[in-house]
């Protein structure tokens, strides 16, 4: 078995319909390619019409699942109501939710106008808000166990520079993961999250590792396990969330980074010593206790 792939057994989502906002593109639809492989139906929406087309046209060939495209901006209630109208007429009902959708860019924060910063936090936590909110409401209302997946970030724990309206945003989708997860329990509705490290996607790296940068600083060295994500792994992950496998955890935030966000740790600057270092070092810190000894 190799860790790229599927991980699920056949059949793991049967029965089960998942909106999944942001699906046309990037991790939103490696996602929908799996759930449909282990046999949910999938919803994609999300603002352009000719890309969720072109998207849920190739997963149904490539799958032969079923998928119910539909425009959708996250920020706009009516929008969802209409995805969530439709996926009811198509498929009968609706059982989970990948919040998905982002919109994020790197820029220095002075340099934002309000709006830049509106759209950011709109696109995230708004959509993320209205979205599970609306569903909520149905499930509750219907006795649906929903289940429901928040993509968050590490630096939604960390806080992160240059990234500010989306860290806040991020932040937020989590504090409504952990709250809501306590307070939908009694319903039966889960909602838990994951933080990837980088997972190369066109969307994230146009935005956020122009060339200009990639040039400068390369990911791979930054990150102890030394690669990037492949899109299965977070995927695996995913399904496990969307699944029943899953049904005694809610409410928890599972990291999936190579152990990227492990380097604010004090000393981890250590790394940079090397082993001739490392042996007057330990001379060193040995005669420092020496001389202690000696003088008490
Ligand atoms: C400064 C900028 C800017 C930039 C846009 N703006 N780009 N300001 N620097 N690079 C400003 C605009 O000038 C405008 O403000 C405001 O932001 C809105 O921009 P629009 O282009 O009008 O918005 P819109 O067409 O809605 O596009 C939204 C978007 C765009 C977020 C700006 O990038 C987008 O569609 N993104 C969707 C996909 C995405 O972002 N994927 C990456 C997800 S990765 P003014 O005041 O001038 O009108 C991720 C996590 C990554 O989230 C973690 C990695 C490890
Ligand atoms: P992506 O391909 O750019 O995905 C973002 C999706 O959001 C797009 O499909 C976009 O579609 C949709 N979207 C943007 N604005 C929207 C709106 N107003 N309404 C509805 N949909 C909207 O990038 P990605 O890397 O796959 O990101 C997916 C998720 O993973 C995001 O939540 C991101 O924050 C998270 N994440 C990614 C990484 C990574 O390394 N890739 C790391 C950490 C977290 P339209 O343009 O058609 O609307």
């Amino acid at each position: 078995m190799a860790y790229n792939e599927g991980m699920l057994r056949d059949g793991a989502l049967d029965n089960k319909t998942i909106i999944i906002t942001g699906g046309g593109t990037g991790l939103g639809k490696s996602m929908a390619a799996y759930f449909l492989k282990l046999g949910a139906n999938i919803v994609i929406c999300s603002r352009r019409l000719e890309v969720l087309e072109k998207t849920a046209r190739e997963l149904e060939e490539t799958t032969g699942g079923n998928v119910l495209y539909a425009a959708c901006d996250v920020r706009k209630t009516e929008q969802i109501e209409d995805v969530i109208a439709k996926s009811i007429e198509r498929f009968g009902r609706v059982d989970g939710l990948v919040n998905n959708s982002a919109g994020n860019f790197i820029s220095p924060t002075e340099r934002l106008s309000f709006k830049a910063v509106d759209t950011i936090v709109d696109i995230v936590l708004r959509g993320t808000y209205y979205f599970t909110l609306a569903l909520g409401k149905y499930w509750i209302e219907q006795k649906i166990k929903g289940t429901v997946l928040n993509i968050s970030t590490t630096y939604a724990w960390t806080g992160s520079g240059w990234v500010v309206p989306s860290a806040m945003a991020k932040a937020g989708v989590l504090a409504m993961t952990k709250s809501l997860a306590f307070e939908w329990a009694d319903h039966g509705i889960r909602l838990n999250a994951i933080a990837p490290g980088p997972f190369p996607t066109k969307g994230a790296w146009e935005r956020l590792f122009p060339e200009e940068l990639a040039k400068k600083f390369s990911f791979e060295n930054r990150i102890p396990l030394q690669r990037l994500g492949e899109h299965q792994e977070l995927t695996n992950l995913a399904a496990y969330l969307m699944s029943d496998f899953s049904s005694y955890m809610t409410g928890e935030v599972i990291t999936l980074d190579g152990g990227e966000v492990l380097a604010a740790g004090q000393f981890n600057f250590l790394s940079e010593v090397s082993d001739d270092q490392w042996d007057s070092i330990e001379e060193e810190i040995k005669n420092a206790n020496r001389n202690s000894k000696k003088s008490e």
